[in-house]
Parts: C-alpha cells; structure tokens; sequence
C-alpha cells in the first residue's frame, strides 16, 4: 500500500504548471473512435484514468501509440470487436463514452456499465435515452449496455430532462456521424464539452453551440485524422488555487484558461485569497485571514462540485460559519468524517454542510473514499499542524498528474511511503 505523508503548516509559494483536463481527456481519446485515420492527441495528462482509457481502446483492437508521455497517436481503422472488456470499463466512469462513439461508428457497443467515483446514484438514463431517440436498441444485460443500430444512426431531437455532462458528450459522439442534424436541449456547458467539439470539428466534424445549452450536430459521412491539443484542467487549477489559499503564500499557477476558473476565483476571493489574472496564468495569494462565505456547486457556469470538498476544507478554517449545498449529487460528503478526525466542526443534513471554522487542523491518518475528496484531504494535511497520512491514494492518482511532484515543487512537505498492507504483514508474522 502507499501512502502520502504531509508535514502540514507550511506556506506555498513558487509556481506550478496545470496538466490536461482529465474529463475532456477521457472523453476526446474514445473520440478517437469515430476518426477515420490517425488523430494525435496532445496534452493529455499522465494520470490513472487516461491510462486505462488508453488500455481499453488497445484491448478492442485500436493502434494507440504513446509518442511522449503526454501525446498520443490513435488509429482505429483495425478495431476487431465493439465489446469493451467488463472488468476495465467497470473500473471508470468514463468507459461510457465508448458507447456513443463505437455506436456511432461501428453500429454497435457492448459496455460494462460504468465506475467511477461513488457520489451516490449515478443513472445512465439520459445516456440511454439519447442513444434510443437516434434510432439504437439499448439494452442492459447480465452488467453490459448493449447498444446496436441497423445502418446509420438518424439525427433526432433530444431534450435532456437534467443537465449531465456524460450524457451530453455521447450524444454528441453517437451523433456526429448519423445522418441528418441533432439538436440537443438542455445541454451540459463545461470546458470540456467545447473541448470535445472542438476535436470533433478539427477532425472534420460539424458542431455547433456547445458551450450554450443547445448543441447542433450536422451529421458528416466520415471525419479524418488531425492533431488536437486538450484544454487545462480546470478543477486541477482549481484544486492549487485551493491549497494556496488554505496555507497561505503566493503561487503562480501556468497553462490554464483564467476565464474557466472565474466560478472559483470569485468564491476563493471571498475567503480571502487576492487572485491576479494574466493571459494563460493566475497568481494566487493569501496572507489576511479566512473567511466565511456560502457555497452551492450548480453545473457550469456555477461553481463546480467537483471542487466543492477542497472549499470546504478551506472553510473548515475560516472565520465564521457556512453554508454548503451540494447541488449536483446526492452524496459528496464522504469525506466529512475523516476531516473531522482533523478537527473540523461540520454537520451535513442532506445536501447541506454547516461549516463552523476552527481555529486550525491538526494532521491524522485519513482515507481518501474518492477523487476530490483525497485532495480536499491533501489541502487539509498541509494546512494541518503535525503529521498527516492519506491512505487510499489511488483514488486521488486517478486524476491528479505528478501531485506529490507539483505541490514539492511550490513548498509542500509531501511524500509518498509504501507500507506493507494487512495480508502482508500478517503472512510475515
Ligand atoms: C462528470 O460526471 C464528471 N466525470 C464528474 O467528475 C463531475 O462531477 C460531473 O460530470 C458533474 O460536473 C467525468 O467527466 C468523467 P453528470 P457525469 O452526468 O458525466 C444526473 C471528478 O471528480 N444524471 O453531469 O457522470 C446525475 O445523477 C468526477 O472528476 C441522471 O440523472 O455527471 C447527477 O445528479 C466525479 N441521469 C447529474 O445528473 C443520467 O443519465 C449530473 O451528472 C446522467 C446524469
């Protein structure tokens, strides 16, 4: 088992380079899919769930290619089955997206139904619906969504009765090349949906409107190779910006798009971070004290829930008490228990969490239950007095590249350890 070890308390300062967005990663590579040649795909984030991504397109039969560590080439012209393997699909969300676009292309997609990070119920209704109204038979058998279509698939309407962004993206894969114009209502508006339809379109594509609520999908007979280069990751700039403000100091964060974090800049400046925006780059300062504020996530251009356990944590410190409502999930606030072995006072009721701030929090052994919630504990560490050990970090290694590296880098105490775990240790006695 490994570990991270944080020595809390002290400021950050320096700067840090933010990665490929994760979710337009996963999203765009089984893109890749629908090209007919080779499309390279720059930028991408070495992280877990890119990785398997990458495996599983290997595993149906596509050329993938790593050219560096953050490029790859991906050619699908020799693809040999559109049954992804159960046990790799089953282990991210993500997987998903090889429904619509192996659907798309091929008329068919047999797809664990997915993973991912437990957030409480995760329906894939409006994945299946959009999939339907194009004109597939959809059906989930023995943990497999079965999706198959007789010919082309046939452009249709789709108004989406709650705004996702999984669902979102594969009706834009499963549409780009069916015949005729999709309109699609109701539709998520991340970066990562423009993302994606910009690699569409610079593959020959016909999108319009995403970033709007309403995307258009002129269906094209094929789309060819290109070269794409993913948008930075919003939440991992989010989640810098969060650290700094919790310990204090002055970091430069590089490579991102200001105008994506503009939903967190504002919240982070009302606990008390200065936040100075350039070009392609945000310098993030903290020195006065923290302060209350209320938080409610809302899908994009809200505030992201993706980042809602790293402000929480921020607050957890703040002065005063606040408010916060989850509004995208059921139950995102897992990770609650184990800051309040750091300390923190937080009572959740539902989608709320009463925030009363502490004067500060003192480092435990912790476990990460999923993404977001491991790097909230991350931030919590360093911001703690004394020794903090997150178990459970593959949850967090998912998503987030080279952390332990990056956050070193800007003055972090952090390490990785390996400990023997449980079986180990008792086969040895
Ligand atoms: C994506 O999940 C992200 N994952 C999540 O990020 C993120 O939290 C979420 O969007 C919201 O921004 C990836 O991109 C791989 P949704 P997704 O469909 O697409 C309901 C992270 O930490 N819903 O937008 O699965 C659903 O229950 C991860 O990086 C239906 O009811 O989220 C939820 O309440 C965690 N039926 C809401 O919509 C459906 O068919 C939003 O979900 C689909 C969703």
């Amino acid at each position: 088992m490994t570990k991270y070890v944080i020595e809390g308390g002290y400021k950050l300062s320096g700067e840090v380079t933010i990665s490929g967005a994760k979710n337009a990663a996963v999203a765009i590579i089984p893109a890749a899919l629908l090209v007919d040649g080779t499309c390279r795909i720059e930028n991408i984030p070495e992280i877990r769930d890119v990785t398997l991504m990458l495996d599983l397109l290997r595993d149906i039969g596509a050329d993938v290619r790593l050219i560096n560590r953050n490029c790859v080439e991906i050619n699908a012209s020799k693809i040999r089955t559109t049954r992804a393997d159960y046990d790799m699909a089953r282990m991210i969300r993500a997987s998903y997206y090889l429904i619509g676009a192996l659907l798309g292309r091929f008329g068919s997609a047999q797809v664990a139904l997915p993973g991912g990070c437990n957030l409480g119920d995760r329906p894939i209704d409006q994945h299946t619906k959009a999939f339907k109204l194009l004109g597939a038979n959809v059906d989930v058998q023995n943990g497999y969504v079965f999706a198959e279509s007789v010919g082309r698939l046939t452009a249709a309407p789709i108004y989406f009765d709650v705004v996702s962004v999984g669902a979102t993206m594969n009706a834009m894969l499963a549409a780009v090349l069916a015949d005729g114009t999709t309109v699609i209502e109701n539709a998520a508006k991340e970066p990562h949906i423009v993302d994606l339809a910009n690699f569409l379109n610079s593959m020959g594509a016909n999108v319009s409107g995403a970033g709007t609520d309403v995307i258009k999908v002129r269906g094209v007979k094929k789309i060819e190779g290109g070269t794409y280069a993913i948008i930075p990751d919003q939440i991992e700039a989010g989640t810098y910006m969060a650290a700094v403000t919790a310990c204090g100091g002055e970091v430069l964060i590089k490579n991102i798009i200001p105008k994506h974090l503009d939903c967190i800049t504002a919240k982070l400046v009302e606990m008390g971070a200065e936040i100075t925006e350039y070009d392609d780059s945000v310098l993030v300062k903290r020195t006065g004290e923290l302060q209350k504020t209320n938080i409610k996530t809302l899908p994009y251009p809200g505030f992201p829930t993706d980042m809602q356990p790293q402000a929480t944590v921020i607050l957890s410190v703040a002065n005063g008490m606040s408010l916060v409502t989850e509004g995208v999930w059921d139950s995102r606030y897992r990770y609650v228990e184990e800051l309040r072995r750091m300390g923190a006072r937080i009572q959740v009721d539902g989608k709320t969490a009463v925030v009363e701030g502490v004067e500060g929090l003192c480092g435990a052994p912790v476990k990460a239950c999923d993404l977001r919630a491991g790097a909230a504990l991350v931030i919590a560490g360093l911001a703690a007095s004394g020794t903090t050990e997150v178990e459970d970090i593959s949850h967090i290694e998912r998503g987030y590249e080279h952390i332990v590296e990056k956050l070193t880098a800007i003055g972090a105490h952090i390490y990785r350890a390996e400990v023997p775990d449980d079986a180990a240790l008792s086969k040895a006695q």
